[in-house]
């Protein structure tokens, strides 16, 4: 486990403008470069600790599980720095920016294939043996109608069943 000063910066952005989930519960999260980048808003990042990096790190390694393991999830790029407009760094885990294609399964007004897409990646979560408390929060799983796709997201609070 790294240090936030070991985190290589992975950009810079604005704490208004570059915000994609504008009603956001617990996490904030950033397009960085066409990336989204995920940070904890109830960490105190200022000291560095090892705790600040703990939960961001953990949702990177998850979310790597599952990619590797062919589940639909957005491709992770890693936990790196980022930096806001007044100059604070954030430990963040950055990953793939799910476009304008895809909503919120929970905005849709018809569901059609999306549940059915959704509940094969569900199914495919299974065999990693891990305790999914909010994996049937229809908020976590995002569908394109156009290229037919659920991803699943938000991995935070996942636990290893061991
Ligand atoms: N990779 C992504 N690309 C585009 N939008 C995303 C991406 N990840 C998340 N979002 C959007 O941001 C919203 C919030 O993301 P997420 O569910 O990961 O965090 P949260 O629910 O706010 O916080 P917590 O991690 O505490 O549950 C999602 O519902 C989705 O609309
Ligand atoms: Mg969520």
């Amino acid at each position: 486990m790294k240090r936030l000063n070991d985190l290589e910066l992975f950009g810079d952005f604005h704490l208004e403008r570059d915000l994609i989930n504008k009603s956001g519960t617990e996490a904030n999260i950033f397009l960085i470069s066409g990336y989204a980048a995920k940070i904890s808003k109830e960490d105190a990042f200022s000291n560095n600790l090892l705790k600040d990096l703990v939960i961001p790190f953990k949702e990177y390694r998850i979310a790597r599980e599952f990619f590797d393991g062919g589940v639909s999830v957005p491709e992770p790029k890693g936990l790196y720095a980022i930096k806001d407009n007044l100059g604070e760094v954030w430990p963040a885990f950055v990953m793939d920016y799910l476009n304008e294609d895809y909503i919120n399964i929970n905005k849709l007004d018809k569901y059609g294939e999306a549940l059915d897409l959704w509940f094969l990646e569900l199914r495919k979560t299974e065999k990693f043996n891990y305790y999914m408390p909010d994996s049937r929060n229809k908020d976590n799983a995002m569908y394109s109608k156009k290229r037919r796709d659920v991803k699943l997201i938000d991995f935070r609070r996942y636990q290893k069943i061991d």
